[in-house]
């Protein structure tokens, strides 16, 4: 039986304020780690302060990106072993708007899930088709190319620790979810790919979410898909109780 994981992308949003308001308000409400995975993926500048003040409760900290290397010229960007050092345990990679508008690569993502392996931190990878893709009928040779690419000569003990989140660009933020089925369907070809990698122990053990307009009220259908292991939500992780109300429905 896989756990879900329910993770809250603010993206560039929040002030610091706002932040820690946020996380005085949900620490000690979230759901027990052995019924379901709460995680925030803040910013960067609030990452050190996060970490700190959730120790020991059952919130978990994300970073949101990182770099592939572990240090150098490379001007503006943060390193795994940064991450790694303040105590962050997932770092989110490839998100779409990551490989749009600041033009990453697959390959770029495949190293730095290798690098997150190497620092200790578990990798949530996004994939996920544009709408032009899924018009043309895509969707599920783009998605399993992302997913192949991004899992790329990883071990099995690695493969099956990896969280893929689904998104589907046409439904980020744009309030337009995937049916429960279109993103089910997916979700089922993804654990396909990763069964031909890695064989279907692997398989099972992998956390596929589900991201794109997720929010309370839509949440309970998402997640009682047969391989939907949780959601990535963006706009609505960003009040306190639409939070709250998430996690809760992923126990
Ligand atoms: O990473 C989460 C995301 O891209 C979905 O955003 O606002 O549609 O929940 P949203």
């Amino acid at each position: 039986m896989r756990k879900q994981v329910i993770a809250g992308n603010w993206k560039m949003n929040k002030t610091h304020t706002e932040a820690e308001d946020f996380i005085q308000a949900t620490k000690n409400e979230v759901p027990s780690p052995d019924e379901v995975e709460s995680v925030v993926c803040a910013p960067f500048p609030f990452l050190q302060k996060l970490v700190e003040e959730t120790k020991g409760t059952s919130l978990e900290i994300a970073a949101q990106n990182m770099h592939f290397e572990e240090n150098g010229a490379f001007t503006g960007e943060v390193s795994p072993v940064m991450l790694n050092e303040l105590g962050v345990t997932y770092v989110v990679l490839g998100h779409s708007e990551r490989r749009e508008i600041f033009k990453e690569t697959d390959e770029d993502i495949n190293k730095k899930v290798h690098a997150a392996f190497n620092h200790n931190l578990t990798p949530i990878v996004c994939v996920g088709e544009s709408l032009e893709q899924r018009e043309a009928d895509q969707t599920m040779d783009h998605v399993e190319a992302q997913v192949k690419k991004a899992l790329d000569g990883l071990t099995d003990e690695q493969a099956a620790k990896v969280i893929i989140a689904y998104e589907p660009i046409w439904a980020i933020g744009t309030g337009r979810t995937a049916t429960s089925e279109q993103a089910n369907e997916v979700c089922t070809h993804i654990r396909r790919v990763v069964i031909d990698f890695y064989g279907s122990d692997v398989a099972e053990a992998v956390r596929i979410q589900y991201g794109g307009s997720v929010k309370p009220a839509n949440v309970d259908e998402l997640l009682s898909q047969s391989d939907i292991d949780g959601a990535l939500v963006g706009g609505a992780s960003l009040e306190a109780a639409s939070f709250l109300k998430l996690v809760e429905a992923g126990k």
